[in-house]
C-alpha cells in the first residue's frame, strides 16, 4: 500500500516508550477498573475541553446514550439529529426509547442544516444532537439560540472532532454536554474502545458516573439502571499519553489538508470547506464527485486506501427499516452518501503521500469529461 487510509503504527512509533511505561504502571498497580489513570484522564480531558467535568465510559455510543438518559430523555420524547452521521448518533436516541428525528444537512459543511431545525421541532422535542462531522464544528451559535428559544438540551456529538475550535472555544464546551469516542482511529484514539462525556453540569456528571458503574453510588446499592459502561484503566493510561500529542497531531492533519487543497484545486473533485468561525481537525478528509465508485476503484489499484463515511444514510439503514422511510426523504444526505470519498488522512501523512494521492485523483479526472473540464 503506497498511501494507506490510516497509519496507526507510524503514529505510535515515536511515543512507544511512553505508551509502554503507561501500560506497565497500570500492570504494576493492577487497578484495572476505574483506576488512577481514569480519574487523572477525566480531569485532564475536562480541562483540555474547557469544561468542568468529564466521565470516562466504554465508547462514544455509551457517552451519547448515558447523557440522554441523565437529562431524563426517554420514551415519548423526540431528539433532533442530522440525517448524515454515523449510526451511533441516532441509535443512542433509539436505545433510550426516544425517537430520533432526522434533519437534512448543509450542502457545503455537511453538518446539520440549521435552517431546517425549527421545522422539525414539535411539543415532544427535548434535545438536539449536533454532530461535528469529519472534524468540522457545527454551527453552534444558531443551534444554542434555537435551543434556548424552545427550551431544549444540546448534546454535542464530538466523536470526530477532538480539539476542534468554534469561535475560539473547544468543542465539548459549547452545549449542555458532549460525547467523545476514543475508537482507535479517532483524532484521540485508544488501543481499543473508549469514550467520554463532558459537561459543566455537576448533576449530569454524577448520574453518568453512577450509571456507567452498575447504577451504584455506594458499593452494591444499585439505584439507577445497572449498566456497565466503564472506561478501562489501560485505555485511560494510553489516552493520557496521547492527549499530550493531540494538538500537534491535529496541526499535522491540517497541514495534510492544506496540501490536498492545493494539489486538488483543479481536480474536479469538491474539497472540504473551512469557515472563519472554526478550526477543522480533519478526522477524515472527504472529497466529493459524481464518479466516486470509479475513483475509489482506480485509487485502490494505485495502492491508495480510501473509505466512505457513510455509504447508506440513517433513514435507509436496515436497522430502521420498520420506519418505512423512503429514498428521496433527505436528498442532500442521499447525494452525499453516493458521492463522498475519504482520502488517506492521518497525522504522520507525508507530503509525498499526499502528492501521490493527488496525482492519481488528477490522472483519474483526465479520463472523465465532466471532471476534466475543471482541470
Ligand atoms: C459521529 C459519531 N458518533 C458516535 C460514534 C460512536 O463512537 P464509538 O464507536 O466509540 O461508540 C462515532 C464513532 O465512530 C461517530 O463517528
Amino acid at each position: 500500500m503506497k498511501a494507506p487510509f490510516v497509519d496507526l503504527k507510524a503514529q505510535h512509533l515515536p511515543i512507544q516508550d511512553e505508551l509502554n511505561q503507561a501500560i506497565q504502571n497500570v500492570m504494576n498497580r493492577c487497578d484495572f477498573a476505574l483506576g488512577e489513570d481514569v480519574v487523572r484522564f477525566e480531569e485532564e480531558f475536562a480541562a483540555y475541553c474547557g469544561a468542568r467535568y468529564a466521565v470516562g465510559v466504554d465508547s462514544g455510543l455509551s457517552a451519547l446514550e448515558l447523557s440522554l438518559r441523565a437529562f431524563g430523555i426517554g420514551p415519548g420524547d423526540e431528539v433532533i439529529v442530522p440525517a448524515n452521521t454515523f449510526i451511533a448518533t441516532a441509535a443512542a436516541v433509539t436505545f433510550t426509547g426516544a425517537e430520533p428525528v432526522l434533519v437534512e444537512v448543509d450542502p457545503t459543511s455537511y453538518n446539520i442544516d440549521v435552517a431546517h431545525i425549527e421545522t422539525a421541532i414539535t411539543p415532544r422535542t427535548r434535545a438536539i444532537i449536533p454532530v461535528h462531522l469529519f472534524g468540522l464544528p457545527a454551527e453552534m451559535d444558531t443551534i444554542m439560540k434555537i435551543a434556548r428559544v424552545h427550551d431544549l438540551i444540546v448534546i454535542e456529538d464530538a466523536c470526530q472532532a477532538h480539539g476542534a475550535l468554534y469561535k475560539g472555544r473547544r468543542v465539548g464546551s459549547l452545549g449542555h454536554a458532549a460525547a467523545f469516542s476514543f475508537y482507535p482511529t479517532k483524532n484521540l484514539g485508544g488501543c481499543g474502545d473508549g469514550g467520554m462525556l463532558v459537561t459543566d453540569d455537576a448533576q449530569v456528571a454524577e448520574q453518568i458516573r453512577a450509571m456507567r458503574n452498575c447504577g451504584q453510588r455506594e458499593k452494591y446499592r444499585h439505584e439507577l439502571t445497572p449498566f456497565n459502561h466503564r472506561l478501562d484503566t489501560l485505555q485511560a493510561a494510553i489516552l493520557r499519553v496521547k492527549l499530550r500529542y493531540l494538538d500537534g497531531w491535529n496541526e499535522a492533519r491540517r497541514q495534510g489538508a492544506a496540501w490536498y487543497k492545493e494539489l486538488l484545486a483543479n481536480s474536479g473533485v469538491v474539497t472540504p470547506v473551512e469557515d472563519d468561525n472554526s478550526v477543522h481537525v480533519y478526522h477524515v478528509y472527504v472529497v466529493r464527485t459524481h464518479h466516486r465508485d470509479a475513483l475509489q476503484a482506480y485509487l485502490r489499484d494505485q495502492g491508495i486506501g480510501t473509505a466512505i463515511h457513510y455509504p447508506i444514510p440513517i433513514h435507509l439503514q436496515p436497522y430502521y427499516a420498520e420506519n418505512n422511510f423512503d429514498r428521496g426523504l433527505f436528498p442532500m444526505t442521499e447525494e452525499l452518501c453516493d458521492e463522498i470519498l475519504s482520502l488517506p488522512m492521518f497525522p504522520t501523512i507525508t507530503h509525498e503521500q499526499v502528492q501521490y494521492v493527488a496525482e492519481h485523483v488528477n490522472k483519474f479526472a483526465v479520463g472523465v469529461p465532466e471532471m476534466e473540464s475543471a482541470v
